[in-house]
């Protein structure tokens, strides 16, 4: 086989990404740089457009240049460019796009404009060479969704989230616990204290048949439960804050387990043979949702696989790495791609 040496560029979000990765038979990422942007929206409660775009601007250079420096490489060893080019934040996705194109034009490589969610979907194959088809899991701040993937273009969604996505739900429920932004971990960790079952949260849509989901009647729920407790300022005991964590945790965990159960038997009519559950996006990265769907899957007999933390979140790792599977296709994009806020797969 080939082999192709590709840079990879991300800023869709609040992560300045670029890196290289080499793809022949099997995938390596060479470098892996994610520049974050917690510090500038700390004091605002959520990923504010305009502060990101600028910081994506100021950064994604000198992100290409650090990829490049750990690996030793220059641009002329590179076989090609690829570059999220949506969904996103406009301002963001337009200035990782332009310095693609930027490159592209300087060193006349070929260029290849990515679907952010494709470089999510396509991460089992980086890291554990999964071969089409499997059923994918994308579980992030932005996005639920479950996927059948069927070749690098070629994604079935069969359900989803109808309002918030989980990882949205658990940063909204740091905020009602006083607990710091990007809220998973900390409500992660606050759970892991506490006793699940002394507030009763509802489990939205577990009632009825299909794969989609609903989160956003957690936030209402949690807030109750948190009134009833609170002192008079407000304020809530550790242990009252780690029983609703706990609370809040088991109910997604419950959600995605059960809306699991269904989208592997509904994808297992589709596909007898292959039975490859994979899951991606930053709520992978929670160790009790990661255990109940390992747990699920070894019930079901179906393998389980989740990429490292540092490739659940995202990186530019997985961008480049979609992108080689395209040009390996001969798929290449000509210069007029254009940067898109919306997107779906
Ligand atoms: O995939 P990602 O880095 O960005 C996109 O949304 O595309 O995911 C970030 C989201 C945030 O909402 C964050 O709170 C959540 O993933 N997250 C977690 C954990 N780590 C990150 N949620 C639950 N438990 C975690 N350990
Ligand atoms: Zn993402």
């Amino acid at each position: 086989t080939k082999t192709i040496t590709i840079l990879g560029i991300e800023s869709s979000c609040d992560d300045t990404a670029a890196a290289i990765v080499r793809v022949g038979s099997e995938a390596t990422v060479l470098s892996s740089v994610v520049k974050g942007q917690n510090d500038l929206h700390a004091d605002f409660g959520g990923v504010v457009p305009e502060i990101a775009a600028r910081a994506h601007a100021e950064r994604v250079d000198l992100c290409v240049e650090a990829a490049l420096a750990e690996t030793g490489l220059a641009l002329t060893d590179l076989d090609g460019i690829a570059v999220t080019s949506g969904p996103g934040l406009i301002g963001g996705v337009l200035s990782g796009v332009m310095c693609a194109k930027g490159i592209a034009a300087a060193t006349g490589l070929p260029i290849v404009g990515v679907n952010h969610l494709a470089g999510h979907a396509l991460t089992p194959r980086l890291t554990d060479n999964v071969t089409f088809p499997y059923l994918m899991l994308l579980v992030s701040g932005g996005h639920c969704q479950f996927l059948i993937a069927e070749g690098p273009d070629r994604f079935r969604r069969i359900g989803g989230t109808i309002d918030d996505a989980p990882g949205e739900a658990f940063d909204k429920t740091a905020r009602l616990l006083g607990l710091p932004q990007p809220g998973g971990p900390h409500v992660e960790k606050s759970a892991a204290n506490g006793d699940p079952k002394r507030f009763k949260l509802p489990r939205p849509l577990l009632d009825r048949p299909g794969c989609d989901m609903s989160f956003s009647g957690l936030k209402t729920a949690l807030l109750r439960a948190r009134d009833a407790v609170v002192d008079e300022k407000g304020g809530l005991t550790v242990q009252d804050r780690a029983d609703l964590a706990a609370a809040f945790q088991a109910s997604v965990t419950d959600i995605l387990v059960e809306k699991t159960r269904r989208a592997l038997l509904e994808y297992r009519e589709l596909n007898p043979v292959n039975s490859v559950f994979a899951i991606a996006g930053g709520v992978a990265a929670n160790g009790p949702i990661r255990a109940a769907l390992m747990d699920l899957c070894a019930k079901l007999e179906t393998e389980f696989t989740a990429p490292p933390m540092a490739l659940c979140t995202d990186n530019a790792a997985m961008i480049a790495y979609a992108g080689a599977e395209r040009l390996m296709n001969g798929d290449v994009d000509d210069m007029t791609f254009k940067a898109r806020p919306r997107w779906p797969l």
